[in-house]
């Protein structure tokens, strides 16, 4: 396992993903624990791109309950359906939220953040959690995140 990580800056959003992703990869090799490489993903994405806000969401019975984060601490429940990570949920699919004031039903854990991406977590092609990034800077993600760390969630391993 890397004990420590190589964090690039000044470089491209899909440079740092690719350098990262590897680096994720390694962290999770060999360690079977879902709580483990849930908690060390968030870290290793916290560490490398600074979000206000990096964690898991997880499915038990019919709602999201608070998993693995690096951030502030945040709500422990949503249900299907509500805020983006309820949302993103129900319809099995990544949002990307530029302004999460224009969303209807946004859930504000905090009221710094001010953009959001949320992806869910698919096992068995059910949805079995969502990780959510929050940022303090609007209009934060887009599609290169989407793609990236739709890459990174399929790493884990159920
Ligand atoms: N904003 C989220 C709630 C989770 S916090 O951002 C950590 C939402 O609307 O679902």
């Amino acid at each position: 396992m890397a004990e420590d990580l190589t964090i690039i800056r000044s470089a491209s959003k899909a440079e740092q993903y690719t350098s990262l992703i590897p680096q994720i990869t390694a962290l999770l090799d060999g360690e079977p624990d879902l709580v483990a490489n849930l908690a060390n993903i968030a870290a290793a994405l916290k560490e490398q791109f600074g979000w206000f806000w990096v964690g898991f969401y997880m499915v038990k019975q019919d709602e999201l309950v608070l998993g693995p984060f690096q951030g502030p601490v945040a709500c422990t429940r949503i249900a299907k359906g509500r805020g983006v990570c309820g949302s993103s949920w129900a319809q099995a699919t990544t949002l990307v939220v530029p302004d999460v004031e224009a969303f209807p039903g946004h859930i504000a854990c905090s009221s710094l953040s001010r953009s959001e991406i949320v992806v869910p977590l698919f096992h068995n092609q059910q949805v079995m959690g969502v990780l959510d990034v929050d940022s303090e800077a609007l209009d934060q993600f887009d599609d290169t995140d989407a793609k990236y760390l739709e890459e990174i969630v399929r790493l884990i391993k159920w």
